[in-house]
């Protein structure tokens, strides 16, 4: 099939490259000529692991092609996917579409009969029904029909979210679109046991439902581990005995600083919005938005209250600062706000992080003094803070990092570390969530056979953390 993809971010990109790989032929637009021209010059612009080679494997076969004017792209395409951004509109928390609708009008012209025009991007409900009828009003006579397929690639997994993906939810209106994408899809290696097809209304409704009940699901766990501080109970083994409930299971029950990243902030918004303009009011989402906009400032005071009470005039190294490892992505990073009030308190922040220093310049207080290596960072440092959990830093030499601290002290905001090793090496360490040793320390440790998971796919494997068995769910 011949596709065009309007929009090369990661969501466009990715489905581009895929689309591809599975032998398909395939045209990005994208009204970025810089951006057009360093692809077609090989260069990828944004990190994500296998990307860089899907997109040389698909410019080898001439498979795909990136153009900067839409027209050409879309005049003999049989689909169209929309993947622009879709950003909150910063007046009033709507998404923004104004990308969306440039887009389509800039293509409508030029659609062929036939043609299917495919949202992937992230879109009210009702976005498609508009959309339709702007090509509608653009072009009376041309046969053609707009379906919803909403994408659910994880930033730094976004390859092998779209290759190998849970499910592909489909919207249409005529079997005749849901024949086209199915074949598509199933090109990829997608059988149709993992495609939902659905109407158009409620493919747009799953996205924001998905996204908005995983950033419950962490709300919710963040706030259970505020209580086991409380309460001396230890979050890991919380999570592990809820999450061992299959209705419940073990992901996305990792506690951290609050969730951030360009979907789960942005399409929690869009939903409260949603509820707020159709009278049907999502408090739920409300609540666990306002919980996680006050947990990412908290943990300066967190921070402050292990300082001895305040940081000001202390050295704190901040170690990681994208939103989330394996990615050099900022948006809704809580590195942001925590520096922020970190500076506010008078404290001296240093900060590394292994691929986004340059992008959080912009971002950060002017302040800040960017690191080239955690040992730098921590160069006479009160504290040291792992903000984003980066495999790296399990790696770190942490005696050798003693040395050069003014005090050893390790903040980890995402339970990331080994604790008995970093106290090993002369640490005090503190976690989100209660101890993290095990409170008898006399218990017979249990054979690993007694530790049984079972994983998504039911296998039974023996594990020892909650970080491996969430590895293990992975
Ligand atoms: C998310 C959805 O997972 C994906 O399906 C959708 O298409 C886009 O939004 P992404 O934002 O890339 O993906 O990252 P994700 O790995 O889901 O993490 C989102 C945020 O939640 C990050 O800040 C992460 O640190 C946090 N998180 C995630 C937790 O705090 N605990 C967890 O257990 C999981």
């Amino acid at each position: 099939m011949r596709i065009a993809v309007l929009g090369t971010g990661y969501v466009g990109l990715v489905s581009a490259a895929c689309f591809a790989h599975a032998g398909q032929h395939v045209t990005c637009v994208d009204i970025d000529e810089a951006k057009i021209s360093l692809l077609r010059r090989g260069k990828v612009p944004i990190y994500e692991q296998g990307l860089q080679d899907l997109i040389a494997e698909g410019r080898r076969h001439r498979r795909l092609h990136f153009v900067s004017h839409a027209a050409a792209a879309v005049s003999n395409a049989d689909i169209v996917f929309i993947a622009v951004g879709t950003p909150t509109r910063a007046s009033d928390g709507h998404a923004d579409l104004s990308q969306v609708y440039t887009a389509v009008e800039s293509v409508a012209p030029s659609l062929k009969a036939g043609t299917i025009v495919v949202t992937k991007s992230t879109v009210p409900v009702g976005t498609a029904d508009l959309i339709e009828h702007l090509i509608r009003n653009i072009c009376p006579e041309l046969e053609f029909e707009v379906a919803s397929n909403p994408e659910f690639l994880r930033a730094g997994r976004a390859v092998d979210d779209f290759l190998r993906p849970d499910r592909v939810v489909i919207g249409v209106e005529s079997g005749f679109a849901a024949a086209r994408l199915l074949t598509l899809y199933r090109s990829v290696g997608i059988e149709n046991e993992r495609i939902l097809l659905t109407d158009r209304r409620s493919s747009e409704l799953i996205k924001y439902a998905a996204n908005g009940f995983l950033a419950t699901k962490i709300g919710f766990i963040n706030e259970v581990a505020d209580l086991c501080e409380k309460v001396d109970a230890r979050i890991g083994d919380v999570a592990r005995g809820m999450g061992l409930d299959q209705r419940i299971g073990i992901r996305y029950l990792q506690p951290g600083p609050g969730f951030g990243g360009s979907c789960f902030p942005k399409d929690a918004r869009a939903l409260v919005k949603m509820g707020e303009d159709h009278e049907a009011p999502m408090r739920i989402m409300e609540t666990v938005l306002a919980s996680n906009d006050a947990r990412k400032r908290s943990m300066a005071r967190k921070i402050a209250a292990i300082c001895g009470g305040t940081v000001r005039g202390k050295t704190i190294a901040l170690l990681g600062l994208t939103f989330k490892a394996d990615t050099d992505d900022m948006r809704e990073a809580v590195s942001i706000p925590l520096a922020q009030a970190l500076i506010d308190a008078g404290g001296i922040l240093m900060a590394y992080d292994p691929v986004a220093n340059g992008r959080a310049k912009a971002l950060l207080p002017q302040c800040v003094r960017y690191c080239n290596s955690v040992a730098e960072a921590a160069e006479d440092a009160d504290a040291v803070v792992v903000v984003t959990e980066w495999q790296q830093f399990a790696e770190i030499d942490f005696r050798t990092l003693r040395q050069r601290m003014r005090s050893p002290v390790i903040i980890d905001l995402r339970n990331f570390l080994n604790e008995k090793q970093v106290q090993r090496d002369g640490f005090k360490y503190f976690s989100i969530g209660g101890p993290r040793r095990q409170a008898f320390e006399t218990m017979q440790p249990q054979t690993k056979s007694e530790k049984p998971l079972r994983t998504h796919d039911s296998k039974w494997v023996a594990a020892d953390s909650l970080e491996e068995q969430i590895a293990a769910a992975e």
